[in-house]
């Protein structure tokens, strides 16, 4: 079992890996130090998602992250939070190669950020790299189900467990996630029944995106959560506000008032006389 790395009041992998069976594991993406301020209070796991590739730098999967990419927004996150336990992904091409290429790029992640764990995409094909990165110390979450790394390869976001031979699949990587040390797994774009039953089998707390209300804690890409998604919003996000709405709005508001010089108004300007003005 790898050591435990929190500190202070901070949530710990060993903590999350406690919470088996218990109250839902709330968890939320974040890229960003603001928002990462914002979210701290009210989750147990803040995830650094190589989603960040797609949702804040616009490429179209994640494939277009970077270890470089991924260690700059860890750091933000690792500023803006004090509470939640963060964990960091390891982007494709990280770690796929080799034990020693994966132990390199998780320590990397992990000296540079701070952050309490990683995560990586696979299952029984990268039991080997999950056991030499928990050999090293260092909390790993696995991910199974829908890999979006893997989208080029499976030609296309497909939802798993819809064969035997799938579900069959599924247990065995779920069991050597569970095997090779990981504290955790993320179940993503898996059939509901097929997610409920992998949370009971395996002893490690599940994580679902798109899988079930069985499993042991959710996750969500805050950019969809809040509704900032430009493109289209898949069918398993809940949209908890409406972002794009108000910021548009704003912006709308924001250039009828400088085309019509009603801003800056005199609240916002500062005048030859006043000592009180502040910046
Ligand atoms: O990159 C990401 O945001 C993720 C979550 C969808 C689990 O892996």
């Amino acid at each position: 079992m790898a050591p435990e790395r929190s500190t202070g009041n901070r949530i710990g992998a060993e903590d999350i890996r406690r919470r088996k069976g218990g109250v839902p594991i709330v968890c939320l993406t974040a890229y960003t130090y603001p928002v990462a301020r914002m979210l701290d209070a009210h989750v147990d796991l803040l995830l650094v998602g190589d989603s960040v590739a797609m949702v804040l730098h616009g490429h179209t999967t994640t494939l277009g992250a970077s270890l470089e990419m991924m260690i700059a927004h860890g750091q933000a996150v690792m500023r803006g939070s004090t509470k939640a336990c963060v964990v960091v992904d390891m982007p494709a091409g990280s770690y796929e190669t080799s034990a020693a290429e994966a132990v390199a790029s998780a320590r990397r992640i992990v000296e540079e950020t701070g952050c309490q764990a990683v995560k990586l995409e696979g299952g029984v094909d990268l039991a080997e790299q999950i056991a030499a990165i928990v050999a090293e110390g260092i909390p790993v979450m696995g991910h199974i189900g829908l890999q979006p790394q893997s989208v080029e390869k499976d030609g296309g976001y497909k939802i798993k467990g819809r064969t035997e031979e799938n579900i069959a699949a599924l247990f065995r990587d779920a069991e050597a996630v569970e095997r090779a040390g990981a504290f955790s797994v993320v179940i993503e774009g898996t059939v509901e029944a097929v997610a409920s039953d992998l949370t009971r089998h395996i002893a490690i707390p599940t994580i679902g995106i798109g899988a079930s209300g069985d499993c042991d804690g959710q996750i969500l890409v805050i950019d969809d959560m809040i509704g900032m998604t430009v493109n289209r919003v898949p069918k398993f996000v809940k949209e908890y506000a409406n972002l794009r709405e108000t910021i548009s709005d704003a912006a709308a508001r924001y250039a009828a008032e400088v085309r019509g010089r009603a801003f800056p108004g005199p609240d916002h300007v500062f005048s030859a006389t006043s000592g009180k003005d502040k910046v």
